[in-house]
C-alpha cells in the first residue's frame, strides 16, 4: 500500500490478530499471531480490502488488523450466547443467524459489560469469508454514532463470526411491516431517516469514500430510543479514487432498492446509495415494502407505484401510510416527498448528496403542524375507569394521594388506542434528553 508521508502522517500501534495479511511487508514476529506492530500510516488513512493480499487465504501468519476489536474463540461465543440458544435468536439474513449474548470483563479484561449480537456464518449459505472480511475491515475502522459498532470477531477453522453492540429494537423492517406492531409515529420515522442519513453521509464523506451498497430497512437497526444505525457491511465497497467516476462491480444488492443505472451497468457510485435511501424514505412515508409480489404486477415495485403521487401534492393523503391516521406534519411530509423524489431521480447527478439530505431532514423534526390526536390511555382507579392524556398524570397530586385532576386537565376521547409510542412522547424524549430503558 502506498503511504503518504505528509504532515498528517504519524506512527500508530496496530494490533494484529490472525486471519489477515497486508500487502506491504513489515518485520513481523511470525511466531506470534496476536502482535503489536508499528506501521507508518496517515492518521486519516483507512485500510481497504484491496490492501489485504490474498484475502481468501486461511494462512494466518503475518496477518493483522485494527486495534479496537476483540478476538473471541468459538468456545467463548457459545458461553456468551448460551450455546446459540434458539431463544436468543434475533434475526437471520443471507450471512447466517444472529443471536443475542452478553459480555463483560470476565470474558476480556477491559470489556464493558453489555449485551451483544453475535452473527455466525451459515456454512451452507451463499455468503462466506469475503463478506465477513469486508465487515471486519470496514466496521473495524469506521466509528460513528449512526453506524453499528463492531466489538469483535471470531475466525476459527471454517467458522466466521461477528460480534456487534446489541440494538434493543432490532431492525426497521419489522417495525414498519410486521403485523401486530404499533405503527411508528411520524416524528419517529423522521428521526430514523435522519440518523441513517447521517450514517451514510459519514461513509460518503470519508477521505476514501465508502459505498454501502445494501441500504434497506432490514439493515437499519434501532436502539432503545429509536436512534438508527446502519449495519451489515458485507457488501460495502471503497468508492472511486483519483479521476475515476465509478467502481465497476458485480451487480449485488436487493431488488427494489438498487439504483437503475447500477443494475444496468454495474457502475457503482455513492449516488446508488442515495437512490436506495430514497426507496427507504418512500417505505417510511407509505408503510409499503420496496418490492411486494402480492401487489398487482405494475405496482410491485414501490417506486413505480408511488410515481404519480410523488408528482402531485394533492394526492399526498393517498401516498401516506394509512396507519399514521393523518397524524403527520403536512409541510414536513411535502418536504420529505420532494426529497424522496430527488433521491429517486433517474439521473444520478440530479440526486442530492447525503449531507444535503441531512440538511433537508433536520428541520422536518421541528415542524409542529401535526394534528395531535393526543395519546390517550385508560387507567383503572378505585373501581372506576379514568382516561388520561399522555404526560398529564405528572400534574396529579401524588403526595397526598389525591386522585382529583388539577385545574386545566383535559378529558380526551380515546383516539388511537393501538398506539404505544406517540410523537408527544418522542418530543419529550428529544427535548429532555430522557432515554427509555434499554431492556
Ligand atoms: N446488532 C444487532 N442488534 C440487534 N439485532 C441485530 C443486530 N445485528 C443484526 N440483527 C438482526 O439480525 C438481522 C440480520 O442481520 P444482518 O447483519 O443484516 O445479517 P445479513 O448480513 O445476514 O443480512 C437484522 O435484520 C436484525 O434483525
Ligand atoms: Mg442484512
Amino acid at each position: 500500500m502506498a503511504l503518504k508521508n505528509n504532515n498528517n502522517t504519524k506512527w500508530r500501534s496496530i494490533f494484529l490478530p490472525s486471519c489477515f495479511k497486508i500487502k506491504s511487508t513489515h518485520n513481523l514476529d511470525s511466531k506470534s499471531s496476536h502482535r503489536i506492530i508499528s506501521k507508518q500510516i496517515s492518521s486519516t488513512s483507512r485500510i481497504s480490502l484491496s490492501d489485504i493480499s490474498d484475502p481468501g487465504s486461511s494462512d494466518f501468519s503475518n496477518s493483522w488488523f485494527a486495534s479496537n476489536l476483540h478476538i473471541f474463540t468459538l468456545k467463548e461465543l457459545k458461553v456468551i450466547t448460551n450455546d446459540f440458544s434458539s431463544s436468543n435468536l434475533l434475526g437471520e439474513g443471507g450471512f447466517g443467524p444472529v443471536h443475542k449474548g452478553f459480555v463483560d470483563d470476565k470474558c476480556r479484561p477491559g470489556l464493558k459489560a453489555q449485551p451483544v449480537a453475535v452473527k455466525m456464518l451459515d456454512l451452507d449459505g451463499d455468503q462466506g469469508h469475503r463478506e465477513w472480511l469486508t465487515e471486519v475491515v470496514f466496521l473495524g475502522q469506521l466509528r460513528h454514532p449512526h453506524l453499528v459498532k463492531l466489538i469483535g470477531y471470531c475466525c476459527e477453522d471454517e467458522h466466521r463470526v461477528l460480534v456487534y453492540e446489541y440494538m434493543a429494537r432490532g431492525n426497521l423492517e419489522n417495525h414498519l411491516f410486521r403485523r401486530y406492531t404499533s405503527p411508528l409515529p411520524w416524528l419517529t420515522r423522521i428521526k430514523i431517516a435522519l440518523g441513517a442519513a447521517k450514517g451514510l453521509a459519514f461513509l460518503h464523506g470519508e477521505e476514501k469514500p465508502v459505498i454501502y451498497r445494501d441500504f434497506k430497512t432490514s439493515n437499519i437497526l434501532l436502539d432503545s430510543d429509536f436512534t438508527s444505525k446502519v449495519s451489515d457491511f458485507g457488501l460495502a465497497k471503497d468508492g472511486p479514487e483519483g479521476d475515476d467516476t465509478h467502481v465497476s462491480t458485480r451487480i449485488m444488492g436487493t431488488h427494489g432498492y438498487a439504483a437503475p443505472e447500477y443494475v444496468m451497468t454495474g457502475h457503482l457510485t455513492t449516488m446508488n446509495d442515495v437512490y436506495s435511501f430514497g426507496v427507504v424514505l418512500l417505505e417510511l412515508l407509505t408503510g409499503k415494502r420496496a418490492f411486494d409480489k402480492s401487489r398487482p404486477a405494475r405496482e410491485q415495485l414501490l417506486v413505480e407505484w408511488a410515481k404519480p403521487y410523488l408528482k402531485d401534492y394533492h394526492k399526498l393523503d393517498r401516498l401516506m401510510d394509512p396507519r399514521l391516521e393523518g397524524q403527520y406534519s403536512i409541510e414536513g411530509a411535502k418536504k420529505v416527498v420532494a426529497l424522496a423524489r430527488q433521491c429517486l431521480s433517474h439521473y444520478p447527478k440530479s440526486r442530492p448528496n447525503m449531507s444535503h439530505v441531512v440538511k433537508i431532514l433536520e428541520p422536518v423534526m421541528e415542524f409542529t403542524d401535526i394534528p395531535l390526536g393526543s395519546f390517550v390511555y385508560t387507567t383503572p382507579t378505585m373501581g372506576k375507569i379514568e382516561t388520561k392524556s399522555c404526560g398529564e398524570e405528572e400534574n396529579e397530586n401524588q403526595e397526598n394521594g389525591n386522585s382529583q385532576r388539577r385545574k386545566g386537565y383535559r378529558h380526551k376521547h380515546k383516539i388511537r388506542p393501538r398506539a404505544v409510542y406517540s410523537d408527544t412522547a418522542l418530543y419529550k424524549t428529544i427535548r429532555n434528553g430522557i432515554k427509555s430503558p434499554r431492556w
